[in-house]
């Protein structure tokens, strides 16, 4: 059976808005997609990750620590996620080498290692599974000419090749805590592997379940 990633921002499905129909929703979602495909789900860190890591960079912890508390945090999210969605996992996978030996028809997992976010964690998953789509599920329609949460003005792309994003945002890994569309390690990946990618709004499920049925989602489509 040919699988999808999909990459949920903790900032999606741990913001004040979300309430317990929205996870009654994306259990029915996922349980139509699991006929036609596995599905991996990864969960970021969100509010919870970034306040935690902005308090241990206050004390002086090194990053790689930070990377570790958000890893902690994102494990966390995904083990509270499965309670929500049948056929998942029950206990979360520590590595994408884990998550592919699983046999469940919906395998959700955190973070793995320092150094990336969990973007990275599912362009991973997607190039060792051989994914047909990677979905980035973030909490602003797609990607933008500059930060929608801040600029008003800004501009959604609706289409941008990998380069030009790899040009724009580079490969490297900044800091933990940050909070980019998509992180370097993860673009790396995907240009490597030629992996279809798609950003759009975690939070506009039906605009997800567009891009799951191969019809005409608001967001970015990532050209490989
Ligand atoms: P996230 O993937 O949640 O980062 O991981 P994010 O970009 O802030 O995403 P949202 O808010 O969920 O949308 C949180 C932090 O955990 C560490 C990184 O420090 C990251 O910033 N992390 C996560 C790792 O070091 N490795 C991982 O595999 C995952």
């Amino acid at each position: 059976m040919e699988s999808i990633v999909i990459s949920i921002g903790g900032s999606v499905l741990f913001s004040d808005e979300i309430n317990e129909d929205f996870f009654i929703q994306l259990d029915q979602l996922l349980q139509k997609q699991i006929t036609k495909y596995r599905i991996y789900l990864i969960i970021g860190g969100g509010k919870k990750a970034r306040k935690l890591i902005h308090q241990g960079r206050e004390q002086g912890l090194p990053e790689e620590k930070l990377d570790e508390i958000g890893i902690k945090v994102t494990r966390e999210n995904a083990k509270k996620i499965t309670m929500k969605i049948k056929n998942s996992n029950k206990i979360i996978p520590e590595s994408t080498n884990q998550a592919k030996n699983l046999d469940e028809k919906i395998v959700i997992m955190g973070g793995t290692t320092p150094g990336h976010s969990t973007d990275m964690v599912g362009a991973e998953l997607a190039e060792k599974t051989n994914a047909l789509k990677f979905i980035i599920a973030t909490n602003v329609d797609g990607v933008y000419d500059k930060d929608p949460n801040k600029y008003p003005d800004a501009i959604q792309i609706k289409e941008i090749t990998i380069k030009n994003l790899i040009y724009e945002y580079g490969t490297d890994w900044r800091t933990a805590g940050r909070n980019v569309v998509i992180d370097g390690p993860a673009l790396k990946i995907i240009e490597k592997a030629k992996i279809p990618t798609y950003v759009l709004n975690g939070k506009k499920l039906e605009e997800l379940e567009k891009a799951l049925n191969n019809e005409q989602f608001n967001g970015t489509i990532i050209k490989i």
